[in-house]
């Protein structure tokens, strides 16, 4: 009796997979759309956070009680992301790029980090760290011209009274890019600003090309900036020469066709054409005259992320956007790049592409680790290193040494 029902236990399943086999593809395509629809609900979440935190964070008089439940929110919302594209269960639409893994870790992280630090007391640490959490909401949404845009997004009033940097982040934020660009642009065009502080006159440059170059793929709009930027007589000398290159290289670009990008393969020359003008505008290797090269460069590299499933298009893709990320030097991300040579190394193994990914990361970690008093490299990085480099070698290579140490010649 007992084997009985187990035969018709088994049975029964074997029916019941067959009719889930036959039904797989319409499933898939409903799978599809539950992902799609949890993805854009945790984006809703976090916009709502997002614009009830800002605020409390930039007001001298900020509760700390909102403060708590909205780095914790971050922090489970950002984990569920992170878990959700790692797994594969909670996907954006129509979106294969792994840097969505990649920044939605590091968003983790930081948030997991400042929410620790506010329920131990660190209010003001935590406090700081969550004040550049914007940045990656940014990062993701402006790595390319695909996705929803809306013209306004419903948040939070308090958003309404914050001072323009904030405020265009917070638009960035949520994907209203045209109202981000507006405040950004006005914040490029502030003489005072640029007198007193240089430096950060420079982030709402850099974010306005960014979105131009990127987003809306527009030459004349990053002259916009570009332009705004010049008119200043206190921009610094240094700054004021980078402008004038970013303005041939949009020049250029304006009097450029179109380029034909509708299959991968259009895509692949398309970006090493970009990445090759890049390094070629460039007369030392931290030099920024190439920024306009190299924001086009790494939005190639994003499209051909965003659909190929080749592991060789993808690996090619990777270093590409590796070595952009690199000289863009995003303080907030630094080292990002470093996540995408290692990516790029664990997607073809033991190739000439991951070789080179090796060199770039090796490189990077070296300088990285070097100061005054030398080059410290701590044990877990040295294992990382070690692990990945024997990835990168040829592998023909590495069986000829294991026979020889199995007979004893090393
Ligand atoms: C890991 C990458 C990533 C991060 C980090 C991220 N987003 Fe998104 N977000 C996306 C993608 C991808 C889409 C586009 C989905 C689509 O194409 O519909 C999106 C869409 C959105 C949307 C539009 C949702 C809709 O209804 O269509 C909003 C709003 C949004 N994000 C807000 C935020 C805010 C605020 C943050 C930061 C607190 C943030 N996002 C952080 C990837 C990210």
């Amino acid at each position: 009796m007992i084997r009985f029902t187990n035969i018709l236990f088994v049975f029964v399943t074997a029916l019941s997979l067959a009719s889930t086999q036959s039904k797989a593809s319409s499933t898939d395509v409903k799978d599809q759309e539950k992902d799609q629809g949890k993805w854009q609900e945790k984006m809703q979440s976090l916009a709502q956070v997002m614009g009830e935190l800002l605020p409390e964070l930039v007001s001298p008089n900020g509760d700390p009680k909102i403060i708590e439940k909205d780095a914790k929110a971050l922090s489970e919302l950002s984990h569920s992301l992170k878990e959700g594209r790692m797994t594969g269960k909670m996907m954006p639409p129509s979106d294969l790029d792994p840097s969505i893994g990649l920044v939605a870790g590091r968003f983790s992280d930081e948030t997991k980090h400042a929410y620790f630090a506010i329920q131990h007391g660190n209010l003001n640490y935590g406090k700081t760290l969550l004040r550049s959490t914007t940045a990656y909401c940014i990062a993701c949404h402006t790595r390319h011209e695909n996705g929803p845009e809306f013209p306004t997004f419903p948040l939070n009033p308090k958003v309404e009274g914050l001072g323009r940097e904030e405020k265009a982040e917070i638009y960035v934020a949520t994907r209203q890019f045209d109202k981000g660009l507006a405040e950004f642009q006005s914040l490029i065009a502030d003489e005072e600003l640029v007198k007193k502080h240089p430096f950060e006159w420079e982030r709402p440059l850099r974010n306005a090309l960014a979105i131009a170059v990127r987003v809306k793929n527009d030459p004349s709009l990053a002259m916009d900036s570009v332009n705004t930027a010049l008119k200043s007589p206190f921009v610094p000398e240094f700054e004021r020469a980078s402008l004038l290159k970013w303005k041939d290289a949009i020049e250029s670009w304006k009097k450029e066709t179109k380029p034909k990008a509708n299959t991968e393969n259009q895509l692949v020359s398309e970006m090493k054409r970009l990445i090759a003008n890049a390094k070629a505008s460039q007369s030392f290797p931290i030099d920024h005259s190439g920024e306009i090269q190299y924001l086009r460069a790494s939005g190639s590299a994003h499209d051909l992320l965003r659909v190929t499933k080749k592991p060789q298009v993808k690996a090619e893709a990777l270093r590409t956007a590796g070595i952009a990320y690199e000289v863009l030097a995003n303080p907030v991300f630094w080292p990002m790049h470093e996540l995408y040579y290692k990516a790029c190394v664990r997607e073809l193994p033991h190739s000439k592409l991951a070789q080179d990914c090796y060199q770039h990361f090796e490189q990077s970690v070296y300088f990285g680790y070097t100061g005054s008093a030398g080059t410290f490299i701590p044990d877990d990085i040295q294992t990382e290193l070690l692990e990945l480099k024997s990835l990168a070698s040829p592998k023909v290579k590495n069986q000829e040494k294991a026979k020889k140490d199995e007979v004893g010649l090393n």
